[in-house]
C-alpha cells in the first residue's frame, strides 16, 4: 500500500529507534560487556567490527573500531519506503545534505535501505527501512527477550547545550512529540530534561540540560543507552552479572517517577552509560496524554555507586572546558522551543 506522504504530513508513530553506532577500541571489554553482563548474542562474522543482536534484528548495535568511545551515531528504522521518501524530502526541503548509505554500510547494519545526515551534538542521524531479520532466535541470557517491536529498541538521553534547538530538532526531523519533564539536581547542578517520543514508547530521546547555563558536564555524545528486558528476573540478573564480571554500576537498580520503568545503570567500557530496564508505561492513548513536570528522576532507589572525588573534580572540568566548546544544532531543522 502507498500512502504518498507529503513532506508536513505527520510521521509520528512510524518512526522506531533500531540501532546505535559505538566506536571504541576496547572490543575485548564490549564484548564481555554485551554477551556476559548485559547478556546480547554477540556476532564478529565480519572484520573489525562486533554487532550485538538482542531480537530478530541482525544489528541493534554495530561496535567499529576507532578512537572516540562514543556513541557517534543513531540508527532510526521507517515503517515504509513512503515515510523514507518523507523524511528525506524534509531534510533536503531544509537544505540540510541527505547521503545514501552505501552497500556496505547497509549490510553491517542488516537493513535494506539506508541513509544518513547530521545530528546535533555531534550523533550522526542514519535512516533505514526494511530491516533483515533472522529466522533463527538470538541466543540471550535474558531468558525471555527484550521489548522492541513498535516501541523500538529502546532509548537514549543526551546532554545538551542547546535543549530548545534540539528539541525542535527532533520535532522537525521525526515529529517527535513532548511526553514530559523531569526537575533534577545532580552534583549540585540543577537539571531540566525533556522526554520526547516518537511513538508509544514513553520516550526514545532524553535531552537534559543544566538550567539556563551553557555547560555539558559529560565528555560523551550520549549520556545513557536504554534497553528494555521483558521479564523483571532478567534485569535483576543482568544487576548480578554486571558486578560479576567487574563492571561499574553508576546507580543501583530504582524506579522512575515519570515512565514508571524499574531500571539500574552500568558503566560501559567507552565511559557512557547502559541503563536495562523493566515495564515502562506505554503511551497508548494520545489525546489523553498530558506533559507535565516531575521533580526528580526516581521515586525510589537509583543510588549512585562508587563515584569518587576525583570523579567529580573531572566532572566539572569538563562542565567548564564545555562553556568554550562549540556544540552544532544543525540550525536549518531546529527552530527552538521557547517552552519555560
Ligand atoms: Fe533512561
Amino acid at each position: 500500500m502507498t500512502r504518498n506522504l507529503t513532506p508536513s504530513q505527520s510521521i509520528f508513530g512510524d518512526v522506531h529507534l533500531g540501532y546505535v553506532v559505538i566506536e571504541t577500541q576496547r572490543f575485548a571489554d564490549w564484548r564481555r560487556f554485551g554477551r556476559d553482563a548485559v547478556g546480547l548474542q554477540v556476532d564478529e562474522t565480519l572484520s573489525d567490527t562486533m554487532r550485538f543482536r538482542l531480537d530478530d534484528h541482525g544489528c541493534r548495535f554495530l561496535l567499529q573500531r576507532g578512537p572516540a568511545e562514543d556513541v557517534t551515531a543513531l540508527g532510526w528504522e521507517l515503517d515504509d519506503h513512503d515515510v523514507f521518501d518523507a523524511v528525506a524530502a524534509r531534510i533536503t526541503a531544509h537544505g540540510v545534505a541527505l547521503t545514501e548509505g552505501g552497500a556496505e554500510d547497509a549490510v553491517l547494519r542488516g537493513v535494506e535501505r539506508l541513509a544518513r545526515f547530521p545530528g546535533p551534538n555531534g550523533l550522526m542521524q542514519e535512516i533505514y527501512t526494511r530491516p533483515h531479520v533472522s529466522h533463527t532466535a538470538p541466543v540471550l541470557l535474558a531468558k525471555e527477550g527484550f521489548v522492541t517491536g513498535e516501541s523500538g529498541l529502546g532509548h537514549v538521553a543526551i546532554v545538551s547545550k542547546h535543549p530548545h534547538q534540539m528539541h525542535g530538532y527532533y520535532r522537525t526531523v521525526f515529529d517527535a512529540r513532548l511526553s514530559d519533564y523531569i526537575d533534577e539536581t545532580i552534583s549540585g547542578l540543577k537539571f531540566k530534561i525533556r522526554f520526547l517520543r516518537v511513538n508509544e514508547r514513553h520516550h526514545s530521546v532524553a535531552i537534559a540540560s543544566v538550567n539556563r547555563l551553557p555547560i555539558k558536564p559529560i565528555r560523551t555524545r550520549i549520556q545513557h543507552v536504554n534497553i528494555q528486558v521483558t521479564a523483571l528476573d532478567d534485569m535483576v540478573a543482568a544487576y548480578q552479572r554486571m558486578a560479576e564480571n567487574g563492571f561499574g554500576v553508576a546507580l543501583s537498580i530504582g524506579q522512575h517517577t515519570n515512565d514508571k520503568e524499574l531500571s539500574f545503570y552500568a558503566v560501559t567500557p567507552s565511559g557512557f552509560e547502559w541503563e536495562v530496564g523493566w515495564n515502562p508505561i506505554v503511551i497508548d492513548d494520545e489525546d489523553a496524554w498530558e506533559p507535565t513536570t516531575h521533580q526528580g528522576i526516581s521515586i525510589w532507589g537509583h543510588t549512585a555507586h562508587g563515584q569518587t572525588i576525583c570523579d567529580k573534580l573531572a566532572q566539572f572540568k569538563i562542565g567548564a572546558q564545555s562553556l568554550v566548546q562549540r556544540e552544532d544544532t544543525i540550525p536549518a531543522l531546529s527552530e527552538g522551543i521557547p517552552d519555560y
